[in-house]
């Protein structure tokens, strides 16, 4: 048993210690130094079968949220039905690694069975009684262990599809415009202290796409605030595309005027679209992780507080299972996260910690 005088050295030791030594723990130790917190979307069969992961999970990330085990599609196999499975598996593990949880997400235009689809067809009668059960079970079900829940996921329109505020979701089609209003004010209603997220992505990045997609997400919030519907974050995905440009002073507005509508701002869903793989591996590693680090750094300077990536290691993301999102392009492997195929720490990773640190890159 080590003495207490020893503790309190190492202690110190450890606060004095370079951040090079102090990476050896993982992003989730490098950004809690700094008051921040950072995750990592997991799916519960890799936490479960894949030791490898696991572990990196383990080492990596404060704060987990389910890829796909908080949505409709998975919570929700039929009607009457409640699927808790995955959902429960990522709980277990997170309260096993002092890990938190937060939940993704009540309300999305996707991810849904078809039943799910034809009762949403049926009008506001069938919809709203099918929004307010799924909100008494989950939340009742999560009140524990998760304590901050995307509300609603990609409500506002894309520019690129439409001139309107709000997309065309089946629960928009089904409850009309008020509808996350409603939502907002059911979840606040079931749990006061639940802290009540939305989240969207295409707000990132220096294109008349994102200039507009901002202009709306900030329309839709402020919209909420004055009508007193209640709403605690913006959860900015950040999906970035390596062949688009970034403007510091653009996104830093952005994140300035929804700190002044007192909401807080977190980055979810990090992780590096490569539109353009025609360079070798090292220079896209090396382009994504500076623009990385300048996004992360200016949502943190700007008062985010808690950055989430899509995943941790290169093979297991997203991109690549969807279209449009190639995991092969010229022959060569997409590489959008911290973590290689490896499991070895890429430049991302690197440029992460660093920008959690306040430090330039590189
Ligand atoms: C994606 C998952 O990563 C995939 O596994 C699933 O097939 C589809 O959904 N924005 C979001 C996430 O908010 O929920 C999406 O997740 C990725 C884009």
């Amino acid at each position: 048993m080590p003495r207490r005088r020893d503790l309190l050295l190492g202690a110190a030791a450890a606060l004095a210690a370079p951040a090079a030594a102090r990476a050896a723990d993982g992003l989730r130790g490098v950004a809690a130094a700094r008051g921040i917190r950072f995750g990592l979307a997991v799916q519960g069969d890799a936490l479960v079968n894949d030791p490898r992961a696991a572990a990196a999970v383990a080492a990596e990330a404060a704060v987990l949220v389910p890829e796909g085990g908080g949505k409709w599609l998975a919570l929700r196999p039929e009607e009457g039905v409640y699927d808790f499975s995955e959902l429960d598996a990522i709980i277990a593990f997170a309260a096993r690694h002092g890990q938190t949880v937060r939940g993704h997400t009540l309300l999305w235009h996707a991810a849904m069975e078809d039943w799910t689809l034809a009762a949403l067809k049926e009008g506001a009668a069938r919809g709203r009684p099918l929004l307010e059960a799924h909100f008494d079970r989950v939340l009742a079900h999560t009140a524990l262990a998760i304590r901050d829940w995307d509300v609603a996921n990609e409500a506002v329109a894309d520019p690129r599809d439409s001139a309107d505020l709000l997309r065309k979701s089946p629960w928009l089609e089904s409850l009309g415009p008020d509808y996350l209003d409603l939502a907002f004010r059911a979840a606040r209603q079931r749990d006061a202290g639940l802290a009540l997220t939305y989240n969207d992505y295409g707000c990132e990045q220096d294109t008349p796409v994102d200039d507009e997609k901002r202009r709306r997400v900030l329309a839709l919030v402020r919209g909420m605030r004055d009508r007193g519907v209640p709403i605690d974050a913006v959860g900015i995905q950040g999906h970035l595309r390596l062949g688009d440009p970034f403007s510091a002073p653009k996104l830093a507005a952005f994140v300035r005027s929804l700190r002044d509508l007192g909401l807080r701002v977190l980055v979810t869903e990090l992780d590096m679209i490569e539109d353009e793989l025609r360079s070798d591996a090292a220079e896209r590693d090396a382009r994504s992780a500076a623009l990385v680090h300048a996004f992360v750094s200016t949502v943190l300077e700007g008062g985010g507080d808690a950055v989430l990536c899509w995943g941790v290691t290169d093979p297991h993301s997203w991109i690549g299972r969807e279209p449009g999102y190639p995991a092969l392009v010229s022959g060569l492997p997409a590489r959008p996260l911290p973590l290689d195929a490896e499991y070895r720490r890429k430049p991302m990773w690197h440029a992460l910690a660093r920008a959690f640190e306040g430090r330039p890159w590189p």
